[in-house]
């Protein structure tokens, strides 16, 4: 296969028809015959390899700060944003970078998020109750609501302001990981975004003279060593924690059920024997990664799987490639539960490793083990399924189900 023959650009990312529908074979081809792909369309380079992902990710000198990327490449262009503000902690570098996580990071230890377990089951609950129809759709009805739910309830937000925080957050990650937002998207996009700053600043204040146990409350209250968070800082973690945990929280429940209702003898297995459920969700996570790239910036000449690479290049790794390696994972293509290992780059790796990585997963496995027991019978319905065109992300927009 030529250079030329191999995808480039937007032929790369969930824009794409063929991609959206299904990433992996495009992947695979891509990992076959160039495991590192100078992708000049997006100016980056594309990682496919399991190891050469896992070490980009996990060799914490590469910087993530678009403002350090060459001007006209990948992260300086799409991902920069408004240069003159401060980037989010996802993108951000020593010693800040260290400083925020520090800061923000307790409520988030396993322990920590343990606790939120019985509320977690609560929310599905909850939400299992109000699904009446035998058809429904699994992402507006179920796996949509419960991330945002869970995550209002640890801010402490008012259940009244539940509905216009989840249609905001909903709109403004639209905008947050695409490089091609439409005018539209991008207006709606910036509006939404805004109406969540004006919201967590009004939340703050009101918080101030009396502190919970919230989310909201433990990062007003938050210090290290003296240092304690600004307002602006607060609202900026509010945002990254709607912006990177919601739809992808959702897309992991999706892209999970409709894992078992395509293997139908991996459902019965699971709810023949429920206590899988915490190798099912990482092997949920490696079979179809809600995020499908992470990158980092060369901070110096790189040289990873034996291509030398500039300073202030952008390394973009595919972590559903990664995912999927056949060096790594016997039978990469196939689901199964049981399968032993089960390690994955979902979440990406090195100090930059997801915050709500714990969070996520018990969503996850409450969310699907509440569905199946409260639905003896659930398969697709012939309504079918829509996959999202969101780059970065892979999930689905609707998912028709039904229970009889
Ligand atoms: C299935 C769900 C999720 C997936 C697949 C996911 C995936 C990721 C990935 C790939 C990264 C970048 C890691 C890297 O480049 O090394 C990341 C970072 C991050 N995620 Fe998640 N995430 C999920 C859910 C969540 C949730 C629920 C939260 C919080 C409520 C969250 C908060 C964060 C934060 C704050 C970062 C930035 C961490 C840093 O830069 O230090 N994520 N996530």
């Amino acid at each position: 296969m030529t250079k030329s023959e191999l995808p480039q650009g937007m032929a790369l990312t969930a824009l794409d028809e063929q991609f959206r529908k299904n990433p992996y074979p495009v992947l695979d081809n891509l990992r076959q015959h160039a495991p590192v792909h100078e992708d000049a369309e997006l100016s980056r380079f594309v990682y496919t390899r399991h190891d050469d992902v896992k070490n980009i990710l996990r060799d914490n000198a590469l910087w993530s700060d678009p403002r350090k990327a060459r001007p006209g490449s990948f992260t300086r262009e799409f991902l920069g944003g408004n240069m003159d503000e401060e980037p989010s902690m996802l993108l951000m570098d020593e010693p800040d970078h260290k400083r925020l996580r520090r800061l923000v990071s307790k409520p988030f230890t396993p322990a920590a998020v343990e606790r939120w377990r019985p509320a977690i089951r609560e929310v599905v609950q909850r939400t299992l109750d109000q699904i009446e129809a035998e058809e429904f759709d699994l992402i507006d009805t179920f796996a949509g609501p419960i991330p945002t739910v869970v995550i209002a309830e640890m801010l402490g937000l008012d259940p009244a302001d539940q509905g216009s925080f989840k249609s905001w957050s909903d709109t403004s990650v639209k905008i947050a990981f695409n490089p091609f937002p439409s005018e539209s998207e991008q207006s709606e996009g910036e509006a939404a975004q805004q109406a969540l700053v004006d919201f967590f600043d009004r939340e703050i204040e009101a918080r101030r003279n009396h502190l919970g146990e919230d989310l909201l409350s433990t990062m007003i209250r938050a210090e290290e060593d003296g240092d304690k968070l600004t307002k602006t800082e607060i609202i900026s973690q509010c945002n990254l924690l709607l912006i990177a945990g919601n739809v992808t929280t959702t897309d992991l429940i999706g892209n999970g059920v409709k894992a078992l209702l395509d293997n139908p003898e991996q459902l019965t297995l699971l709810r023949e024997r429920p206590e899988l459920i915490e190798n099912a969700v990482e092997e949920m996570l490696r079979f179809d990664s809600p995020v499908t790239n992470s990158g980092r910036i060369a901070n110096r000449e790189v040289n990873f799987g034996g291509c030398p690479v500039h300073a202030g290049e952008s390394l973009s790794t595919s972590l559903a490639a990664a995912n999927h390696d056949p060096d790594v994972y016997p039978q990469p293509a196939s689901f199964d539960i049981t399968r032993e290992d089960t390690h994955h780059q979902s979440f990406g790796g090195g100090r930059h490793l997801c915050l709500g990585a714990h969070l996520a997963r018990i969503e996850a496995q409450e969310a699907i083990l509440g569905l199946l027991a409260h639905f003896p019978i659930l398969r697709l319905s012939d309504r079918g399924y829509v996959y999202a065109s969101v780059p970065s992300f892979r999930g689905m927009s609707e998912c028709w189900v039904a229970t009889s």
